[in-house]
C-alpha cells in the first residue's frame, strides 16, 4: 500500500499533489485555445440542434460534488447565459420537481454509484429532461444510463475526502460554460480564448502553490485545539468556504461552518470572540471591499483570522493572524486554487491531530445506500 502512496504519507496528500497533473488530463483533447472553444465529442443520446431549445440546466448532486455543481452556476451563468440551478439530490428527488423537455440535468458524481444522485437523474430523465453526466468512473451506473458523459479524468480517488475529483468538476464547469457560452453566441472567439489561455495556465500555476508546507504546519500547530472554525466567501468563493469547511470537519473532526460573507451580520457574527478562528477567502475579484468589511469585523470582535489572500495584498496583513497567498487570477479560476489551500489546510490539522485521514470515521467513499 505504501508504494501506492508514492513517498506520499496519505493517498489524500499524493491526490491533492496529482491536481495539476489531472487537470491537464481534464483539458486533453478538449480545449482549442486558438479557437477558443471546447470539444466533448459526440454524445450519443443528444440529437444535433437539441442545444438550441436548452431553457434551463439542473445540476443534482451531494457532499463535495455538489458544491462543485454550485460554482459551475455561477460560471455557466455568466459565461452563456443560461439559468442553472443546483439541487442537493436528495432533496429534488423528494419534491415535485419542475422538470421537461427543455431542461438539461446534469447529475455530478466523483463515482457514478451515489445512490441519492442516480435517483435524482432517473427521475429528471422520466420527466423528459435530456441527462450528461459529470463522473469520473468510467462504466458507473451512472455513465451508462446517461444521454452524454463528460470524464472528469481524476484518476482513482482512494481518500475518502474528495479533492482532484472535486478540482476537475471545477474544470469541467469552465469547459461547459465556455461550449455553451459559444453556442449560444454569448461568447466570441476572443471571449473563449481568454478564458482556456487562463484555464491552460492553472496546472502550472498550482504546482508552485503544492511546495508551501511550513505555514501549514505552523497553523496546524496553532489552531489544532479549538472546538470550531467558520470559513467565510462570496461569490463563486462562497461554495469554496463550505468545501472548505467540508473538507475540516471531515477528516479532522472540528466542527467547521462555511458560510456567504454578506450573511455573517445575520448570525454567526454572534459566535465571534478570540476563541473562534475565521477563514476568509479574500482574493482581489469584484466583492473585494465588501469581504474586506467581514475582516474588520471580526477583528473588532477578537476573532482570530486566517486569511487567504492575492499575493502581495498587504492591506489585510494589518488584520490577519495568518495570510495564505493565492496568485493573481481572473476571478473565474480562483476557486481552483482557493481550493487548494483549504484542502492543504484540512490535512495539516487534521495530519497534527492525528486522525485517519484517509478512512476517517463514520464515512464512506461512496453512499449507495440511501
Ligand atoms: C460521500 C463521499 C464524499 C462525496 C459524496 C458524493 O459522502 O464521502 O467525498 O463528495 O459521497 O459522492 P460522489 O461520488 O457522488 O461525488
Amino acid at each position: 500500500i505504501s508504494a501506492e502512496k508514492q513517498g506520499y504519507k496519505h493517498f489524500m496528500l499524493k491526490e491533492i499533489h496529482e491536481q495539476p497533473e489531472r487537470i491537464t488530463d481534464t483539458l486533453r483533447g478538449r480545449v482549442s485555445v486558438d479557437r477558443g472553444d471546447v470539444d466533448f465529442g459526440p454524445m450519443e443520446g443528444i440529437e444535433d440542434g437539441w442545444l438550441d431549445t436548452l431553457e434551463r440546466i439542473v445540476f443534482v448532486a451531494c457532499g463535495t460534488s455538489y458544491y462543485a455543481a454550485q460554482i459551475a452556476k455561477y460560471i455557466i451563468e455568466d459565461f452563456s447565459r443560461v439559468p442553472v440551478d443546483v439541487e442537493l439530490a436528495s432533496e429534488f428527488r423528494y419534491r415535485n420537481p419542475i422538470i421537461n423537455e427543455r431542461t438539461l440535468c446534469v447529475p455530478m458524481s466523483q463515482s457514478g454509484e451515489t445512490a441519492d444522485t442516480l435517483a435524482a437523474m432517473r427521475l429528471a430523465m422520466e420527466l423528459g429532461a435530456k441527462t450528461i453526466a459529470v463522473c469520473n468512473v468510467v462504466e458507473s451506473t451512472m455513465t451508462r444510463e446517461a444521454d452524454g458523459v463528460i470524464y472528469t479524468h481524476a484518476g482513482p480517488e482512494i481518500g475518502v475526502a474528495s479533492t482532484k475529483a472535486f478540482s476537475t468538476q471545477l474544470v469541467v464547469g469552465l469547459m461547459l460554460g465556455v461550449w455553451l457560452g459559444r453556442r449560444r453566441g454569448v461568447l466570441d472567439e476572443e471571449g473563449g480564448r481568454e478564458i482556456l489561455e487562463a484555464l491552460r495556465d492553472v496546472p502550472q500555476t498550482m504546482s508552485k502553490m503544492l511546495h508551501e508546507k511550513a505555514i501549514y504546519k505552523h497553523i496546524a500547530y496553532n489552531f489544532s485545539d479549538v472546538n470550531s472554525f467558520l470559513y467565510l466567501g462570496r461569490g463563486n468563493l462562497y461554495p469554496i468556504a463550505a468545501e472548505g469547511a467540508l473538507k475540516l470537519k471531515e477528516i479532522s473532526y472540528i466542527h467547521a461552518e462555511g458560510y456567504a460573507a454578506g450573511e455573517m451580520k445575520h448570525g454567526p457574527i454572534a459566535l465571534i470572540d478570540e476563541s473562534l478562528p475565521v477563514v476568509v477567502l479574500i482574493p482581489k475579484n469584484r466583492v473585494y471591499e465588501k469581504v474586506f468589511s467581514n475582516l474588520e469585523e471580526v477583528k473588532a470582535r477578537q476573532g482570530r483570522l486566517i486569511v487567504v489572500a492575492t499575493e502581495g495584498d498587504d492591506d489585510v496583513r494589518e488584520f490577519a493572524d495568518v495570510v495564505l497567498e493565492i496568485p493573481d487570477v481572473p476571478e473565474y479560476i480562483q476557486p481552483l486554487l482557493t481550493v487548494v489551500v483549504m484542502q492543504l489546510l484540512a490535512y495539516h490539522i487534521a495530519d497534527f491531530k492525528g486522525t485517519d485521514v484517509d478512512q476517517p470515521r463514520n464515512l464512506a467513499k461512496s453512499v449507495t445506500v440511501e
